[in-house]
């Protein structure tokens, strides 16, 4: 299996001269989340189209703007679709790419820590309905990605965290060294690097299960009780501050399951309050509600969840826990 060839910069201008070939190409269009205009300039000769979008768009109407586009535009299969933003521009225009005439060609410029990380790798791509989150996509690879640091420098803190615990959950499932160098506040100088060792986890782990029978299924580390908690407080609660509770509870569950050192838990927690990350979540949704929650999780079947532990660093595990135990764990009932 193929994989995204990944090129990386750390200024505007060397990434505009990386995007430039497509100027000659036939046909190309930039999707752009409308955010960013301000932020990055991009060559002029480039068919930029400004996408506005938050997850509150990440829906069937925004997807039907860009094929809209795309047709206006008279692309075909071999014309250049490139998307620039965070995960929800990057999942949305990856959809777009793989439906529009059964698949043209796509590169992805992540614009968040989260989406260099991790959500325009792996060719997941979807959008939202009335029944959750990512109800509906693809998997399509894209051909190129283009990592940019300067993005970084305009990013809020909580934006940044979000990338930040993805990063650690890399570290978690393969990679100690991402781990220590977060703690010790030395990704800060050499962001590249973190996100090289964060994309080599998930690389490893896509190589073998692209379509998430089994391996992959190890990158919800934190993510089960992370998404049943975005959801619970209404999206109050930012994506990594939920998985930072998501992936201590996991541990906890872990200490119990299969005598993973506490320590792994403590030092994790302490790290939370350095950033003034919560450490605890207490649920509003009754049992009933919790467990329809747990219910709609794609990773459920037969009353059953796949969820992720870990053994060690470095040794995740899938277990089978059925909805009962989980609903216990999490509101010790
Ligand atoms: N496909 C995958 O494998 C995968 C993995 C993880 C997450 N995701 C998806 O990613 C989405 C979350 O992605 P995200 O955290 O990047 O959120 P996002 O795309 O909503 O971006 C976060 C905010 O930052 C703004 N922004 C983007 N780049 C910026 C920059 N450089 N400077 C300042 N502001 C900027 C955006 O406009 C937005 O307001 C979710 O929809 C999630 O489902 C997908």
């Amino acid at each position: 299996m193929k994989l995204s060839e990944i090129n990386y910069s750390n200024k505007f201008d060397d990434l505009n001269n990386q995007l430039n070939k497509f100027i000659n190409q036939d046909k190309h269009v930039i999707l752009i989340d409308s955010k960013l205009s301000s932020i990055v300039n991009l060559d002029t000769r480039f068919k930029i189209y400004e996408i506005e979008i938050d997850e509150s768009m990440k829906n069937l109407n925004t997807i039907e703007k860009i094929w809209e586009i795309m047709f206006s535009e008279s692309l075909d299969r071999n014309s250049k679709i490139i998307g620039i933003g965070g995960g929800v521009l990057t999942d949305l225009v990856g959809f777009a790419a793989s439906t529009f005439k059964r698949g043209a060609s796509l590169s992805l410029v992540p614009s968040t820590f989260l989406g260099m990380v991790d959500a325009a790798h792996g060719g997941k791509t979807g959008f939202n309905n009335k029944y959750g989150k990512n109800q509906i996509g693809t998997f399509f690879i894209p051909e190129e990605i283009f990592v940019c640091t300067e993005f970084l420098s305009s990013l809020s803190e909580m934006e940044m965290n979000n990338g930040i615990i993805e990063s650690l959950k890399s570290g978690f499932l393969g990679d100690d060294k991402i781990i220590q160098m977060i703690y010790k506040d030395e990704h800060k100088n050499n962001f590249e690097e973190i996100i090289k060792k964060s994309i080599h986890v998930k690389y490893q782990i896509l190589k073998n299960d692209l379509h998430e029978s089994n391996e992959r299924m190890f990158l919800n580390l934190g993510h089960t009780i992370g998404h049943l908690i975005e959801i619970d407080s209404n999206y109050n609660i930012s994506h990594g501050q939920a998985v930072a509770i998501g992936l201590l509870k996991g541990f906890e569950i872990s200490e119990t399951r299969f005598d993973l050192s506490r320590s792994i838990r403590e030092e994790f927690k302490t790290f939370l309050n350095k950033k003034s990350m919560k450490t605890e979540y207490i649920f509003s949704s009754n049992q009933t509600k919790l467990k329809e929650l747990i219910t709609n999780d794609k990773k459920v079947s037969n009353g059953v969840v796949k969820f992720v532990l870990i053994k060690n660093i470095q040794e995740p595990v899938l277990v089978d826990f059925p909805i009962d135990d989980l609903l216990e764990a999490l509101t010790n009932e």
